[in-house]
């Protein structure tokens, strides 16, 4: 269930969505103004030291807004930023949050604050969960990726030479903080990749929605903040309620990765970076929404509406060639398989996902048919 509250520099509602995980709850606020009020940052944990980390394409816009909103809840609030990229995603950069904590002789009770997109979110977080074993820290995200999933539910990791995210903890924020107003400054690109993670959530787990998100693309992508709070709040709702019941991923938070199993053999495939991730999520759901009618999970239709919507996202529906024997070889490792086993999410009837593995003959029609 969701509540409105009010936000006082602009006027407008912001709303918050709950994730219920017991002890760790915490919510999720989505308003316009929350970065130039108060409001958002009343209650959080009292310290002495609040650190915001950031970046340095992020930092510069809006880093000294934040500063201000925290100076009157903590003694020193510190800013570290950190070079903008996935490719800055590892040990090395990690470990100047940590620099950072140390020098500024940082307790076990200080916040840390990760203000930019998933990069910044996934290392604040790890970080936050290894600084003296386990501080508290709040996600200020600032991409539509972020607001939409990287900043819920916990997931953090750096990079490692030989895998993406393979050093990590599940670590919960203490609240998340998604300012609309600072996706103005999102180049379109990115704006469409998050877009492509707002999508995934109509065939797993609302008919309504990919309704919904079909009547309003356009508007979506001129950034209308009436539709972009609207697409934010259903997916993080959706999104919370799937983290309250399986916070780890022993079964149903799988579904989040609806077109990951082939998207990640497209990021692997040509490199970490060609392709942004939520572009390599799009082309990959069009293959798993051809996959799910190909073994006939009664969803006829599901692959060419998914292809007419994401192509109005500004998102690529057709892979790379790579072939489908590259494609079959970099599932396998990836890490959402089993033992080898590739796991697909598969839409079992519109708004209902499946997990289970798939002929490689059928899964290779489909990379045949959409790649290239
Ligand atoms: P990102 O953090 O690299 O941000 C994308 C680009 O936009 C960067 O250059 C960034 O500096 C810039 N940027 C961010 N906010 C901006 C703003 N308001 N205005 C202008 N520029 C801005 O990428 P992302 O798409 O946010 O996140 C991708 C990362 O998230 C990947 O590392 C991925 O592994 C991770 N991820 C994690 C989860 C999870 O559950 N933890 C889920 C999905 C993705
Ligand atoms: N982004 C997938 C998850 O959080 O599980």
């Amino acid at each position: 269930m969701t509540t409105a509250i009010l936000t006082p520099a602009m006027g407008a509602p912001a709303v918050r969505v709950p994730v219920a995980l017991g002890e760790r709850s915490y919510h999720i606020l989505i308003g316009t103004g929350l970065l130039s009020g108060d409001e958002a940052w009343a209650g959080l944990p009292a310290a002495r030291h609040a650190l915001i980390v950031t970046n340095d394409a992020v930092g510069p816009l809006y880093a000294p807004s934040l500063s201000t909103r925290l100076a009157p809840h903590y003694r020193e609030v510190h800013v570290l930023s950190l070079p903008d990229g996935e490719a800055f995603k590892d040990w090395a950069t990690m470990n100047r949050i940590f620099d950072a904590l140390l020098e500024k002789g940082c307790d076990r009770k200080t916040v840390l604050f990760a203000l930019g997109g998933g990069v910044v979110g996934d290392m604040t977080g790890f970080a936050a969960a290894c600084y003296m074993r386990g501080v508290p820290f709040v996600q200020v995200p600032t991409t539509l990726l972020a607001q939409v999933d990287s900043s819920v539910g916990g997931k953090t990791a750096v990079n490692h030479p030989l895998g993406k995210n393979m050093i990590g903890a599940f670590y919960q924020p203490v609240r998340v903080i998604c300012d609309l107003d600072t996706l103005a400054t999102l180049p379109d690109r990115e704006l469409s990749a998050g877009l492509a993670e707002v999508i995934k959530y109509g065939p797993i787990a609302d008919a309504g929605f990919l309704g919904w998100l079909e009547e309003h693309m356009d508007g979506l992508r001129r950034r209308e903040p009436a539709l972009l709070r609207h697409a934010i709040q259903r997916s993080c709702e959706i999104k919370a309620g799937v983290v309250g019941a399986d916070e780890r991923e022993g079964g149903l938070r799988a579904i989040l990765n609806f077109g990951h199993t082939f998207g990640h053999a497209i990021e692997a495939g040509l490199g970490f970076g060609v392709w942004l991730h939520g572009e390599a999520v799009a082309a990959g759901m069009v293959m798993a929404a051809d996959l799910s009618e190909r073994l006939g999970l009664g969803t006829p239709g599901l692959c060419a509406r998914l292809s007419a919507l994401i192509a109005r996202a500004g998102l690529p529906t057709r892979g790379p060639t790579l072939g489908a024997a590259e494609y079959l070889h970099h599932m396998r490792v990836d890490k959402k398989a089993e033992a080898g086993d590739i796991r697909f999410v598969l839409i079992e009837g519109l708004g209902r996902a499946v997990v289970r593995p798939a002929p490689d003959d059928v899964v290779a029609a489909c990379i045949d048919a959409h790649c290239g």
